[in-house]
């Protein structure tokens, strides 16, 4: 597969190793010579973390039709219904597809004596329908499919190997119809930029809310995929749409850490200091409503009262169905002194998913030939306005296996891989002067996007969030060009850049609408349309 030590050619090239990414090279690798990057170690990821679970209709009970219409009114008029139906009719298949591959999800004994999958319930589900693997969902599935992986003898895994940006036909000034031709990437142990020649790149960089301050996300979303894909022309569609998830730990100690939306759908409750209950006055569903309405709630009431903090209480449920339900947050709650089968989690909302992304079709093709988005990193219309919980690890394997299908049937007809891309060119660059500079504008950016771009919004705040962040790209656009490249600058101009695309997207719309709150455009517009920017 490798050529020369620096120039590597592929059939796919998939960056990005979450359950999108895995899934993906698995899929394909029976026929096809797969390159997979991941910027950290193998399973460093969001999909590591995930907790609940993935949602998908799996008994008697539920149907597709209440699937989609949870999904649908979740997403306050934004969702596609055709990204929907699909998501929700293929996801059993997506899920028996994970079991085969030996993913282990909770069982249970039910009333007639049989063994059968545990499903839990989070916020916005009419059913139970979301399948775990109990709270540490997203550990089974990685470890699963990267063991299948890295076992696989036609999947070339290349770990601690940053993408910088996509190589495209217009960018080497090539005539005729416009193409993905591979990307350069950076091995962040040797400090070398390689060459990635490839048929077909499928992007699965995951999400950016590494943008904010405060998020549950791991280092790794940093919003490459989308910055990529928009510097190499294609469409970005409803960055305004970041989902804050309400429920994290508050601790001085703790790095963020989330409390799973389940701990609510067993009967969790959300509690002001002295004890009270809020949720049934912001809304009838109270903790069961959807993630917009519970994290604005928790913020109001956070500012209105002064409050660091609100508390989540399970400690009426017995502790074993707690202990047992819940042992990852269990354990990681105890290390901080708090044991939550007998007194509330102290909780903040943090930056959780980025609900929009690069524009694809049900078949996960972007605007450029041979460019595919899948999961976090795409917007396929699946989440509108607002992400229905458990439907994001969904997504990722539905779309997984759709882009999978799709490049197989292109196999016989795309062209070969290009050989003669050019070699990363360090002619003109030295070492970079002070790396203070990166560092300090990564804080700067973080704290304003936090402070100006959050749950609730106004005109003059994105003004003024939008007048730092030209300052801080240009700057870091003169660093780009005159310094040699790290993996942290290669990440802050890709986070600058997805903070421009956030800010003006939020910016262009006129309204208030699922996860998007404007204070002055507090009202609903008649007609629900995307944010799609068009590349300059
Ligand atoms: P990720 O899993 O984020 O993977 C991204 C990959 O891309 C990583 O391997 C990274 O190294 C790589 N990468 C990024 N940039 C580059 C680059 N430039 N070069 C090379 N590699 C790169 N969703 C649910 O549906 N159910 C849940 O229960 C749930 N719980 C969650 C809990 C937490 C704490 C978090 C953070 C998220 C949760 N989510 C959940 C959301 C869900 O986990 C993510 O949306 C989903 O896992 C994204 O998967 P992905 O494959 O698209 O990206
Ligand atoms: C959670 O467990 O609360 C996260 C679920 C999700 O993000 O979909």
């Amino acid at each position: 597969m490798t050529s020369s030590q620096s120039f590597h050619i592929s059939d796919v090239l998939v960056v990005g190793s979450g359950l999108a990414g895995l899934s993906l090279a698995l899929r394909l690798a029976d026929n096809a010579r797969v390159t997979l990057l991941a910027k950290g170690d193998l399973t460093q990821s969001s999909s590591l973390y995930a907790q609940g679970g993935v949602a998908a209709v799996l008994n008697s009970e539920d149907s597709f039709q209440s699937h989609t219409e949870d999904t649908l009114k979740a997403g306050a008029g934004l969702c596609h219904r055709d990204a929907v139906e699909f998501s929700v009719k293929n996801g059993p298949a997506a899920i028996q597809w994970l079991i085969d591959q030996g993913v282990g999800f909770t069982r249970e004994t039910g009333s007639d004596g049989k063994s059968h999958y545990h499903l839990t319930r989070e916020g916005g589900h009419a059913q139970r329908r979301v399948i775990h693997a109990a709270d540490a969902t997203g550990k089974a599935i990685e470890t699963t499919l990267a063991a299948r992986v890295r076992a696989h003898p036609n999947i070339q895994i290349r770990e601690h190997t940053i993408a910088v940006d996509l190589l495209t036909r217009r960018k080497l000034g090539q005539t005729g119809e416009n193409r993905c031709l591979g990307l350069y990437a950076l091995d962040k142990q040797s400090g070398r930029v390689e060459v990635f020649s490839s048929r077909f790149v499928a992007l699965a960089t995951g999400g950016a809310s590494k943008v904010y301050l405060y998020t549950s996300n791991p280092d790794t979303s940093t919003g490459d995929g989308v910055a990529m894909a928009w510097r190499a022309g294609c469409r970005v569609a409803n960055m305004e749409f970041v989902q804050f998830h309400p429920t994290c730990l508050y601790h001085p100690q703790a790095r963020t850490f989330l409390i799973s939306e389940a701990v609510r759908g067993e009967g969790g409750r959300l509690l002001l200091p002295d004890g009270k209950p809020f949720m049934h006055e912001h809304d009838p569903r109270a903790e069961l409503a959807s993630r917009d309405i519970v994290a604005r709630a928790i913020d109001y009431e956070m500012k209105r009262r002064g409050l660091d903090c609100v508390y989540l209480d399970i400690s009426h449920k017995p502790a074993d169905f707690v202990r047992a339900h819940f042992p990852t947050i269990y354990a990681r709650c105890k290390e901080y002194g708090i044991d939550m089968t007998r007194q509330p989690i102290p909780v903040v909302p943090a930056a959780h998913y980025t609900c929009g992304g690069v524009m694809t079709d049900l078949r996960a093709r972007t605007d450029l030939a041979g460019l595919y988005a899948v999961g976090e990193c795409a917007f396929t219309g699946l989440h509108g306005a607002n992400r229905l919980a458990s439907n994001s690890l969904l997504e990722c394997a539905v779309f997984a296996a759709a882009a999978a299908d799709e490049i197989r049937a292109q196999l016989a007809l795309a062209p070969a891989a290009a050989m003669d891309l050019p070699a990363w060119d360090e002619s003109r660059v030295s070492d970079p002067d002070e790396l203070v500079v990166i560092s300090h504008n990564w804080d700067e950016l973080r704290h304003f996007m936090w402070d100006y771009v959050g749950i609730v919004r106004t005109n003059k705040r994105l003004e003024r969030a939008q007048h730092r962040v030209k300052l801080l790209r240009d700057e870091i656009h003169d660093y780009y060009r005159n310094f040699r490249i790290n993996s942290d600058l290669i990440e802050l101009r890709n986070l600058t850049q997805v903070a421009d695309l956030i800010i003006r997207s939020a910016q262009a719309r006129h309204e208030s609408r699922g996860l998007h709150y404007s204070r002055d455009y507090p009202q609903l517009a008649s007609r629900a349309t995307d944010t799609v920017l068009m590349p300059e």
